[in-house]
């Protein structure tokens, strides 16, 4: 008889947003606070739920071994504030691959990801923690930034391995192969000694952005928005700053953190 004791029903509030109201049942107690604390629990409800949309998640991924002397660690730390100007309160993750332990996939590792739980062994599920680490991570993203050089016209090795931790089917894709990742937004900060950008004489050889592409896509993030920053071998030439060079990329970074 309890869940009976109240029927539900709506009506629109002041600004025209639904207020949830309860009719008290024939037999339930009335009380003159009931509706005005139901109003306030309404309202902090409807409050709630908006500051639960402003709020955002950024995963920043950095790749480059040369550290400090990194194009693209740089880039992706421009790209950061940029972030945090457009989305104030907003959770950042950093992500360093040269400081993950990022196992290449071995048998354990398939057993551990192909595998119902219950008959896994010890070494499959321990093959499997850096991946269920980084595709909980990755998941908890909202926007994903990738800074990475290009090496020998494609990704460095160890983004590669980071990729193949977390494409994992029935966590990241389903099992029919569908991306599970959609609504998630990607920026590629792409560092290189020459130039690839539209028209340039090795346009076409940039295997490194179009993977990254391919794949984020096959995660079901489709919103990818790529940065192309080419001839950073002028910069270690000293025939330019990084502050010049940083300077003609920086509208392209700050449109790509809005989103
Ligand atoms: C092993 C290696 C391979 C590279 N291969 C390419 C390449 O194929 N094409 C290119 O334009 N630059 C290539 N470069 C240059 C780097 O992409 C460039 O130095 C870039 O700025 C590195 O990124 P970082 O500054 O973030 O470390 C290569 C550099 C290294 C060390």
């Amino acid at each position: 008889m309890g869940h009976r004791l109240f029927v539900s029903s709506y009506r629109a509030g002041p600004r025209g947003h639904p207020v949830r109201e309860r009719q008290a049942h024939a037999d339930s107690p009335k009380t003159i606070a009931g509706p005005a604390v139901r109003l306030v629990v309404n309202r902090l409800v409807e409050y709630s739920k908006g500051v639960e949309r402003s709020m955002s998640a950024l995963l920043a991924i950095d790749v480059s071994p040369r550290l400090e002397n990194s194009v693209s660690r740089k880039l992706t730390a421009k790209f950061i504030e940029h972030w945090q100007s457009a989305h104030p309160g907003g959770k950042i993750v950093r992500r360093d691959l040269m400081k993950t332990r990022l196992p290449f996939i071995d048998l354990s590792w398939l057993g551990g990801a192909f595998m119902p739980a219950e008959q896994q062994s010890p070494e499959m599920k321990e093959a499997i923690r850096a991946s269920d680490e980084l595709t909980a991570e990755l998941m908890a993203a909202d926007h994903i930034v990738i800074g990475t050089p290009m090496f020998n016209f494609s990704i460095p090795a160890v983004l590669k391995a980071y990729i193949d931790q977390i494409v994992r089917v029935g966590v990241t894709v389903t099992t029919q192969y569908e991306g599970r990742l959609r609504g998630k937004k990607a920026t590629v900060i792409l560092a290189s000694g020459s130039a690839y950008t539209s028209g340039a004489k090795l346009e076409q050889c940039n295997s490194a952005s179009t993977y990254l592409k391919l794949i984020l896509g096959f995660l079901g993030i489709t919103d990818v928005a790529v940065v192309l920053a080419g001839k950073t071998l002028d910069i270690d030439a000293g025939q330019t700053t990084f502050a010049d060079f940083a300077a003609q990329l920086e509208e392209q970074l700050a449109d790509a953190a809005k989103v």
